[in-house]
């Protein structure tokens, strides 16, 4: 049966919590954002996960995560455009992240590093800029990016 790329449901809300507590990304605001959050299914299970967050011409890509058993194949590479799709559909023009291992990845997109100072007003009332800005020792560890659509 393949793996399934489909939107989440409040239902896969503790596998993905799970999925990202395991690489100690912020399990947070998901149902907030539950309209704009995809997960990938295989085998019954939820394998992956990737959500963004649209404010106004901005919008912040977050929670990508693949399961290790299924990474190297392409599955994120699926929920990245997925996402940016998304946002490209409701009229994003640039596309935030915060990422500590994955700026490589990201980069094949064309997200560039960039400082908070790059981020703009709206994305500036995201719950992840303001989380991260409060605590500067966990933002040094962090690498800004930032996509123009
Ligand atoms: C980053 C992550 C989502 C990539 O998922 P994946 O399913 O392994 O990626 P894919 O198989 O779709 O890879 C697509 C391409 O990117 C490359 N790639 C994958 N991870 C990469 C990395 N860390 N750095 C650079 N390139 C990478 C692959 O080699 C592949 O290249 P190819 O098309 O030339 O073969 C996955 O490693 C992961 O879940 N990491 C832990 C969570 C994390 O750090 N997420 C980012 C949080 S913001």
């Amino acid at each position: 049966m393949g793996v399934s790329l489909r939107p989440a449901r409040s239902g896969d809300i503790p596998e993905i919590e799970r999925l990202l507590a395991a690489e100690w990304l912020p399990p947070m605001a998901i149902q907030e954002f539950l309209e704009s959050f995809w997960v990938l299914e295989n085998e019954g299970r939820v394998a992956g996960a990737a959500g963004i967050e649209i404010y106004g011409e901005a919008a912040v890509l977050r929670s990508v995560v693949v399961a290790p058993e299924l990474r190297g194949t392409g599955e994120g590479d699926r929920l990245v455009r997925t996402g940016l799709d998304y946002a490209r559909d409701h009229s994003a023009r640039r596309v935030y992240l915060f990422t500590m291992h994955a700026a490589p990845f990201f980069a094949r997109y064309g997200f560039e590093p960039v400082t908070t100072d790059d981020f703009e007003p709206a994305v500036r009332e995201s719950w992840q800029y303001v989380g991260l800005t409060e605590r500067p020792e966990i933002l040094k560890q962090m690498t800004p990016m930032r996509l123009r659509l």
